[in-house]
C-alpha cells in the first residue's frame, strides 16, 4: 500500500517524507485555504512547491463544476508539473470530465466518493484513482473501511485499474484496516502516519536495552 500525506503544510509534507516512506501527496481546497494561499498565482506556486519536494502523485483539486471549466483548470493544473494528479469530484460534470481527460492522459482522482456506485462510475470513466472519505463515513455512524473493502473486490472482480485510495483518514488503525482491506494508497495526516510508530512496549523495552547498554560502558 502507497502513503501519500494529506495536507498543504509544507513543514509536514518534508518530515514525512524525511522518514523515507512517501509516495505522494493530496490536497484539497480546505487544506490549502488552512495554508492562507491566496490567489491564483500563489496556489499554482504552492503545488509546484509541494512537486518539487515529493517524488510522487500530487492532487491538486479543481475548484470548477462545470465540465468546460473543470477541463481548463485541469489542464492548467496538469501543465504545472508531470506528477500532477487532476483531482475532480464526485458530480456529472466531473465524471465527463474525467473521461475526458483519460482520453487526453491526464491523471485523475475522483473525490468525495462515499459509495460503491459512485467508485464504479470514477472507474468507467478511467480516473487513476478514487478517494472514497472513509473517516467522513465512520463520522455519520457507518463503517468506512467496509466501503474501502466493497470497493477493492468490486475492481478486482471487474478487472478495474483505478487504484483505491483510502482518503479521509483519522487515526493509525484506519491505516491498518486500509491495509487489510487492500486498499492501494492511504493519503494521511501526518499525525496518523506517525501514530503507527507508537506502543508503549517499544518505549519500555528501548528504556532497558539503554540501561543496560549503559551498564557496560
Ligand atoms: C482527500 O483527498 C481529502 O483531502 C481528505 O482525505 C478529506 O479528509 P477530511 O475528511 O479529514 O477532511
Amino acid at each position: 500500500m502507497k502513503f501519500f500525506i494529506d495536507t498543504a503544510n509544507l513543514a509536514q509534507i518534508k518530515e514525512a517524507n524525511d522518514l523515507g516512506i512517501l509516495d505522494g501527496v493530496t490536497t484539497n481546497p480546505s487544506l490549502m485555504a488552512k495554508e492562507g494561499i491566496k490567489g491564483h498565482q500563489a496556489i499554482m506556486e504552492h503545488y509546484v512547491t509541494i512537486c518539487n519536494m515529493v517524488d510522487g502523485p500530487v492532487s491538486a483539486e479543481v475548484f470548477g463544476t462545470t465540465f468546460e471549466s473543470i477541463v481548463e483548470e485541469g489542464k492548467k493544473l496538469a501543465a504545472l508539473h508531470k506528477n500532477i494528479v487532476v483531482k475532480v469530484p464526485m458530480i456529472k460534470e466531473g465524471i465527463k470530465a474525467i473521461k475526458w481527460f483519460t482520453d487526453n492522459g491526464i491523471q485523475t482522482n475522483c473525490t468525495l466518493v462515499f459509495s460503491a456506485g459512485q467508485a464504479i462510475l470514477a472507474a468507467k470513466a478511467g480516473a487513476t484513482y478514487v478517494s472514497p472519505f472513509l473517516g467522513r463515513i465512520d463520522d455519520s455512524g457507518w463503517d468506512g473501511v467496509q466501503l474501502i473493502e466493497q470497493i477493492v473486490g468490486i475492481y478486482n472482480s471487474q478487472g478495474f485499474m483505478t487504484e483505491v485510495l483510502a482518503a479521509s483518514i483519522r487515526n493509525p488503525l484506519h491505516i491498518v484496516r486500509c491495509a487489510e482491506a487492500g486498499a492501494d494508497v492511504c493519503t494521511c495526516p501526518l499525525s496518523s502516519i506517525l501514530g503507527l510508530l507508537k506502543h508503549p512496549l517499544t518505549d519500555l523495552g528501548l528504556e532497558q536495552f539503554l540501561k543496560d547498554a549503559k551498564s557496560m560502558e
